[in-house]
């Protein structure tokens, strides 16, 4: 049996997706403020280890609202440019809660971080060189390539050995030189396996590599091990969820252990981003087209890759449920249809060849799971707007985070 997202959370409470739309408009990106806490409570929590913290990984989705209750639930938060600090700082985190990891970036940008006092992550012996001619005797992290990667897919694998990331670890030696002639202090290291992962053990075996090169370091403050913490994308399905207890507890034993060693409780962190947020959203859009193309059954909407790249970018699976006259519309009665967006470009499909309720024009589709890396991967593709972005409060009222472009705002830059 199906179960349906919406329905055993109580997702929408007070309005249903048609109430929804028609005060908001479609598409629209709708979160849910008690899903998104109780993420953030979970990550906080994972590690019953006294330093450790939960750096949220901002690019998944950097909506104000979403990082003022991410502040609010004590989290801190990592950047990868200087217009991920720059909300940051605008949402209140201070410069010692934001981390900002830099990939091949210009002198202006570690700048940037430096005026700000932020600890910056580099992650190349190229740029610790340059980072020394600008910032001699301060701080700085280096992001390691741990030689094990995890991901959903080759495209956001990011340690092993096809990656552009990290510096390797038979370099070590290197990056001790080079601190030594710009009188560096390494005061931490990172890095990132991939993202989305269902089973702790490649980030686990990833932290014992890495905590083994730590112990060469004499100044560390922290170590970040990067996010990649997984949701289960078939939930109709029944996939299961990330164990976390386990997991957690395992890494708290490697967390103890190393601090015993190192003599000093260091901070240790993770830098979830979709696990945080993936779950607290979902995106509905509207169906205005049905019709068969040679053996396909075509579901045309207004979910195109503009608003919703994933599918088109990685292949990857939403789950979506079907919403007629504002209620759920259950499958008792299947077809099998792709979904598709309004753009102009083959590959611009939602779903591909799926068995869902029948489906028709007027209905209202829901892509479950659209909270990272759904808004903050959003464009103006074909001169699309790109959607709002709504909240559901604990007490079921809804409002708005952020407005739908207007045409007006496609001339803005001109
Ligand atoms: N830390 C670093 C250095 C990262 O590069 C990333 C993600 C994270 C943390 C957070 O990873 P997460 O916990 O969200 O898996 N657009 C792709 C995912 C790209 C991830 C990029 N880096 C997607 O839609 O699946």
């Amino acid at each position: 049996m199906t179960t349906y997202f919406s329905e055993t959370t109580n997702y929408y409470k007070e309005d249903n997706p048609e109430q929804l739309l028609k005060k908001y408009g479609s598409p629209l990106y709708v979160y849910s403020e008690e899903i998104f806490r109780k993420r953030c409570k979970e990550m906080a929590t994972l590690v019953p280890y006294e330093n450790f913290k939960v750096t949220y990984s901002i690019k998944a989705n950097s909506n104000l609202s979403l990082l003022k209750i991410a502040k609010e639930e004590g989290l801190h938060a990592d950047a990868m440019s200087p217009g991920e600090i720059f909300v940051l700082q605008e949402a209140g985190f201070k410069s010692d809660e934001i981390f900002y990891i830099s990939n091949n970036v210009s002198n202006e940008e570690m700048m940037y971080a430096i005026d700000r006092d932020i600890v910056i992550s580099v992650d190349s012996l190229s740029q610790l060189e340059v980072y020394g001619k600008i910032a001699p005797g301060k701080k700085v992290c280096v992001r390691l390539n741990p030689g094990v990667g995890a991901g959903h897919h080759e495209k956001v694998i990011t340690a092993g050995k096809k990656t552009k990331f990290g510096i390797n670890l038979d370099k070590i030696d290197k990056i001790k030189i080079i601190a030594k002639k710009y009188n560096l202090t390494i005061c931490g290291i990172n890095q990132h396996i991939g993202s989305l992962f269902m089973s702790g053990k490649n980030y686990t075996e990833s932290v014992e590599n890495v905590l083994i090169q730590a112990k060469k370091f004499e100044n560390l403050e922290f170590v970040d091990f990067g996010g990649g913490f997984g949701v289960p994308y078939k939930k109709q399905e029944g996939e299961p969820r990330l164990e976390l207890q386990q997991f957690g507890q395992n890494l708290g034993k490697i967390f103890d252990e190393f601090a015993k060693e190192y003599g000093k409780k260091i901070i240790f962190r993770i830098e979830p981003g979709r696990y945080i947020v993936a779950e607290s959203c979902i995106l509905l859009g509207k169906v205005y087209t049905k019709k068969s193309n040679y053996e396909k059954l075509y579901i045309g909407t207004d979910l195109g890759f503009n608003v919703l790249l994933r599918p088109a970018m990685y292949d990857s699976h939403h789950e979506v449920e079907v919403y007629r006259n504002g209620k759920l519309v259950k499958d008792e009665q299947t077809e099998n249809v792709s979904i598709v967006g309004n753009i102009c470009e083959t590959g611009d499909v939602l779903i591909k060849d799926r068995d869902l309720p029948i489906i028709e024009e007027g209905d209202i589709i829901g892509a479950m799971d659209a909270g990272a890396y759904g808004y903050s991967m959003c464009s103006n593709y074909n001169n699309r707007l790109r959607p709002a972005e709504v909240l559901i409060n604990k007490d079921g009222q809804s409002s708005i985070i952020r407005r739908r472009d207007t045409l007006e705002d496609l001339l803005q830059n001109f």
